[in-house]
């Protein structure tokens, strides 16, 4: 299932009028699934966000959404392509901490998959993600004997004491999501690729010193620009 060394392009090597004419080779990174995942989750996290109060229909069932999205993506991070997998883009603390900073000295290298701070930050809101749909579902039990988890241990807590749980890591989540979009940001502008596009398309550039892709020789985590 490993067809994201596929290359867009077929240009002759070491030809020059062929440099200048034709655009630079591209890499599959993302394949379809994670990227209507993306999409989705982004569509259905903030319907959930914002309809609590008035449309609780819709946002009970926008919440059961980002459940199943956020199930369906524990499991294609075992059996995915490439670069969906926790293998390609979960790493140590140590490792993410070298990453970290570099940064401000300019020297946090371009990555292909999720650099080791972006994957830190994809396990972080999906461990949120599961909170808050959690707590959500046990609200839902306590306070309606509905859904999933009503009449199960956990909707015998304290209806106000889930309230405040649910709504913590709903927040948590937003506050998750405010820096994973500063870190999108901070990385297209720092590596001059546009990442967001990418998350669309689900190809990236070919770059000589890239890491984690097949046209590098460069396949370890020792991310660090020496
Ligand atoms: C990512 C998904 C979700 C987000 C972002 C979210 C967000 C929120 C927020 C911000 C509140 C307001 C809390 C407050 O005012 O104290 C709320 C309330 C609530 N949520 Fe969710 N929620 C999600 C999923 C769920 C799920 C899956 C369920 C249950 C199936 C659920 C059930 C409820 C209930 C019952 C309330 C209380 C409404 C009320 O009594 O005013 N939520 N949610
Ligand atoms: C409009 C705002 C958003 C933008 C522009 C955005 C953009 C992106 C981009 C560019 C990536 C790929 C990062 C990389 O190249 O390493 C990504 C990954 C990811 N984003 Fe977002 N994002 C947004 C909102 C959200 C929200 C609201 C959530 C969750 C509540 C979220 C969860 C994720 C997750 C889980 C991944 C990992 C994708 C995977 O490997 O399956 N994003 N996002």
């Amino acid at each position: 299932m490993n067809t994201l060394s596929d290359t867009s392009t077929s240009e002759t090597p070491f030809s020059p009028s062929s440099e200048i004419t034709k655009p630079p080779k591209t890499v599959k990174v993302w394949d379809p699934l994670v990227r209507v995942f993306h999409w989705s989750l982004v569509v259905f996290f903030f319907i959930a966000y914002f309809t609590e109060d008035d449309f609780q229909t819709l946002h009970t069932w926008a919440g059961y959404t980002v459940a199943a999205l956020v199930g369906f993506r524990v499991v294609w991070g075992l059996i995915g392509s490439r670069h969906a997998r926790f293998s390609d883009f979960v790493r140590t603390p140590k490792n993410i901490w070298r990453y970290v900073v570099a940064i401000p000295a300019g020297k946090a290298k371009r990555y292909i998959g999720h650099n080791p701070a972006g994957g830190a930050m994809v396990i972080a809101l999906l461990l949120s993600l599961t909170g808050n749909t959690v707590f959500g579902m046990a609200l839902y039990g306590a306070d309606e004997n509905a859904g999933p988890l009503a009449g199960t241990w956990l909707a015998t807590f304290n209806e106000h004491t889930l309230k405040e749980i649910h709504e913590f890591f709903a927040n948590f989540t937003l506050a998750l999501v405010g820096l994973h979009v500063t870190g999108v940001i901070f990385s297209s502008l720092h590596h001059k690729e546009n990442l967001v596009k990418a998350m669309v398309k689900g190809r990236k550039q070919m770059r000589a010193d890239d890491f984690g892709s097949d046209v590098s020789t460069n396949s370890s985590i020792s991310q660090i620009k020496e």
